[in-house]
């Protein structure tokens, strides 16, 4: 037992985050006016490298011009392997209103990383006196991400999130798959003649959620490729909020209602939180540890398990 109290990560919903392509500027009204708690402008892999300037010109106008509301708002910058990311930074800090909240960085292989873009942003904002301090997300996609991933979840006091981007990470690892999350056909135990499928993004979720708690950073599952399987996305999705995850991205806007179906608690999850510390309260006024709700053991664990509920549920019901 650590004498370490878990840090608590930023209070904010995070259930969706829409992606959409910075080259495509006729579309960013449509996330602005969505329900996704997140929006991230693409100038990564959705953006062709002959539009990188063109799209981030369109971001950098859209990021003032465009009423965001109370979202999140980030930017996917170019990852580090490319002679973008750089201008991508400094043309975003030197250029772009404060209204932005985040950088996005992909394909994040260790904390060095991490040293390097906050070395540069703290330089452009140090220098143009901008008083919000950016926030940064990033993706674990590679072999090199997991295997440094909780090297990666410390690196910055500002790293606000980590998503599994699971193509890419797929692609790094050699899995034999153009699959993006989900079921895979050829991911099954055989019993007694019997498939069942397993998770192949089990592992790397809970290593994702293991780094990003022990750090104070919310941890998200990345995109479902097939947005035409909405049980597929429902069934990633609720996978992913059983084991820790806050959220899922949307690469399509109608996927954005099944992510915050999944990761908003539902009333009954909610009032079984609830009746769960209302019983431990009348425990503890009894000098008692434990007690039974529903024919089931509650004890001093029950508490913090539901209080996990009615948090997230509070926050998401009064936005800051
Ligand atoms: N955000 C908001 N609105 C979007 C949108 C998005 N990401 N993608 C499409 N729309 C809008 C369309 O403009 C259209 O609006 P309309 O009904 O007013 O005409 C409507 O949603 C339906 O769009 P549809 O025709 O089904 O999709 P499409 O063929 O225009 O685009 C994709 C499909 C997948 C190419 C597009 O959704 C997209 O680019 N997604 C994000 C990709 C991305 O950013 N990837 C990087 C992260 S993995
Ligand atoms: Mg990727």
């Amino acid at each position: 037992m650590s004498f370490r109290i878990q840090p608590t990560p930023p209070s904010r919903p995070n259930r969706c985050q829409l992606f959409g392509p910075g080259s495509r500027p006729a579309i960013f009204e449509k996330m602005a006016k969505s329900d996704a708690d997140v929006i991230n402008l693409d100038l990564e892999d959705s953006v062709a490298p002959t539009d990188k300037d063109s799209a981030r010109e369109n971001i950098i106008q859209a990021i003032g011009d465009i009423d965001w509301g109370n979202k999140t708002l980030s930017v996917r910058i170019n990852s580090l392997d490319t002679p973008f990311w750089y201008r991508d930074v400094v043309d975003l800090l030197e250029r772009a209103p404060e209204r932005l909240d985040q950088i996005m960085i992909p394909k994040v292989g260790c904390g060095a990383d991490l040293y390097a873009v906050d070395a540069l942003v703290s330089a452009v904002e140090a220098a143009k006196g901008r008083k919000k301090r950016l926030g940064f997300e990033v993706i674990i996609e590679s072999a090199a991400g997991i295997a440094h991933v909780e090297e990666i979840a410390s690196a910055t006091p500002r790293l606000q999130a980590m998503s599994l981007g699971a193509a890419d990470f797929a692609a790094s690892m050699g899995m034999q798959t153009t699959g993006i999350g989900g079921t895979q056909a050829n991911y099954y135990m055989l019993h007694e003649g019997a498939k069942y499928w397993s998770d192949p993004w089990h592992w790397a979720q809970t290593a994702i959620v293991a780094a990003c708690r022990t750090h104070g950073v919310l941890p998200v599952d990345g995109p479902f490729g097939d947005f035409s399987d909405d049980e597929g996305f429902r069934a990633q999705a609720l996978r992913s909020a059983t084991l820790g995850m806050v959220g899922k991205w949307a690469i399509h806007p109608k996927q954005v209602a099944l992510a915050n179906e999944v990761f908003t608690p539902s009333e009954e999850a909610v009032t079984e939180a609830r009746e769960i510390l209302a019983a431990m309260e009348e425990a503890k006024a009894k000098g008692e540890g434990a007690t039974v709700y529903k024919g089931r053991l509650v004890d001093i664990a029950s508490i913090k398990q539901a209080e996990v509920i009615v948090r997230q549920s509070e926050m998401i019901s009064t936005p800051a």
